[in-house]
């Protein structure tokens, strides 16, 4: 029987298997120029020439014609903070005032299950405006804004990661836990939601100086009895907070060596920054497997450093990108692809579109290890998927008129683009942007 959602989605298309060695490197990405994908129950059952899988599709199957657009999978945030909707664009100095200052005010609110909602809804019409299907966020330290943050996800069918942020040091009471109360909270949400519809939990201590020896212990044996869980936390963003972590934790040789003590660190740890990392870290980083979360907009609207891509991925370290929203300045991966561009420019390290175009989309899946869900238009893979229009604006447009390649059309996407660019997001095949109010 035929799922009364079952579709096609016409259009210009392209996914990678792998990292793009630039444009001639053909068995790293698939290009279709009249490519279709039929989709049916949330997931893309035929992927292809138009004509083929027009003939493959049941008679009469409706069909969503999107050309002469792009069809990408939906871009993955891999580090954003659900409370900090209203903190994004706040005038600070660097990271611990812009927290003590802004951050930490802002997400106290959250104790408040309908501000929490409110929020909720703001935050995921900005997610699928700018494109993005998935994310791995921060919810603050109350079990309510978790609440809020799934059940959003949930009634729009996206597979969001998340948890309840662990704190129980140097910051407002009302932000702090104790180590036995983060550990309780975040069980009863991690049994609750992990697994529920597409909802992944993510053990989200916040970072070495908000949590006492015993609070990350705590994190530690719940990623024990969890493993099928991802954590996330910050590390080496800036100077201050390591010089302020190393009195906190006297004992460890490094700031990784904290996270590395209490057995925090697998294949599904995500770590937030790695900018300020010394050799030894780099070792421990690639041998845990552990993932280094590049946030180019936050790291300079707080003037936090360059992140060394090339030297963190020649040190066999995984890698992702994100926007890191509020210390990160927009929701869209490309703005955040235009950052990271000069961010590596300045460092000499120039990154080909078509590697900016895997990152934000099969490279974040693989960070996140969800590449057999998400990140590609696999047949078999969630129908997760973003239509983008590189004239979207006069200045694009005029643009595009000298554009002779696809790398040269990405470009203009990643330099130009914003949330005007993305024409519609799908998620589990359904339309989603279109539904945002203006
Ligand atoms: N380190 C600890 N908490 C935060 C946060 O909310 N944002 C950023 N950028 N860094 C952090
Ligand atoms: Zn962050």
């Amino acid at each position: 029987m035929a799922d009364k959602n079952t579709k096609i989605l016409r259009g210009r298309l392209l996914t990678f298997s792998d990292t793009p060695n630039g444009p001639d490197d053909t068995g790293a990405y698939y290009y279709e120029e009249d490519g279709a994908l039929l989709i049916t129950g949330g997931r893309i059952e035929v992927r292809g020439r138009y004509e083929e899988v027009s003939v493959s599709a049941p008679a009469k199957t409706p069909v969503e014609d999107h050309r002469p657009h792009l069809l990408l999978p939906g871009f993955i945030d891999t580090h954003i903070h659900f409370p900090q909707v209203q903190v994004i664009a706040s005038w600070a100095d660097q990271l611990l005032d812009w927290l003590n200052d802004y951050t930490f005010p802002a997400e106290q609110r959250f104790a408040d299950k309908s501000h929490a909602d409110r929020i909720a809804g703001a935050f995921y019409d900005a997610l699928l405006s700018h494109g993005t299907t998935t994310a791995a966020a921060y919810c603050s330290s109350h079990v309510n804004s978790v609440d809020a943050y799934f059940e959003e996800a949930d009634r729009r069918g996206m597979l969001m990661l998340g948890g309840k942020t662990m704190m129980d040091r140097n910051a407002p009471p009302a932000l702090c836990d104790t180590a036995q109360a983060s550990y309780d909270d975040s069980r009863k949400m991690l049994e609750k939601w992990h697994g529920c519809g597409r909802a992944h939990y993510a053990i989200t201590p916040r970072f070495a100086i908000t949590s006492t020896p015993e609070q990350l212990d705590a994190a530690g044996s719940l990623l024990k009895e969890f493993p099928d869980c991802h954590l996330q936390t910050h590390i080496n963003e800036n100077p201050n907070e390591i010089a302020f972590t190393r009195e906190l934790y006297p004992d460890s040789a490094h700031y990784l060596g904290v996270y590395e003590s209490f057995e925090l660190l697998g294949p599904k740890s995500l770590l937030g920054h790695c900018i300020h990392m010394t050799g030894h870290e780099l070792h421990v980083m690639r041998d845990t497997g552990a993932v280094a979360v590049f946030c180019p907009t936050s790291n300079l609207f707080l003037g936090s450093g360059l992140f060394d891509k090339a030297g963190i991925e020649g040190a066999g370290i995984r890698t992702a990108i994100a926007t890191d929203v509020g210390g990160g300045t927009n929701y869209s991966l490309l703005r955040t692809l235009d950052e990271g561009y000069k961010v590596l420019q300045l460092q000499r390290q120039r990154m080909h579109p078509l590697t900016s175009f895997y990152w934000v989309t099969l490279g974040n899946a693989r960070a996140l290890s969800l590449s057999h869900k998400i990140g590609t238009l696999d047949p078999g893979t969630d129908a997760d998927i973003v239509v983008l229009d590189a004239r979207a604006t006069p200045p694009m447009a005029l643009r595009m008129e000298t554009a002779e390649t696809l790398s040269e059309e990405l470009f203009v996407l990643q330099t130009l683009g914003d949330d005007r660019a993305v024409v519609e997001t799908y998620v589990a095949g359904k339309r989603q942007k279109s539904r945002i109010p203006a």
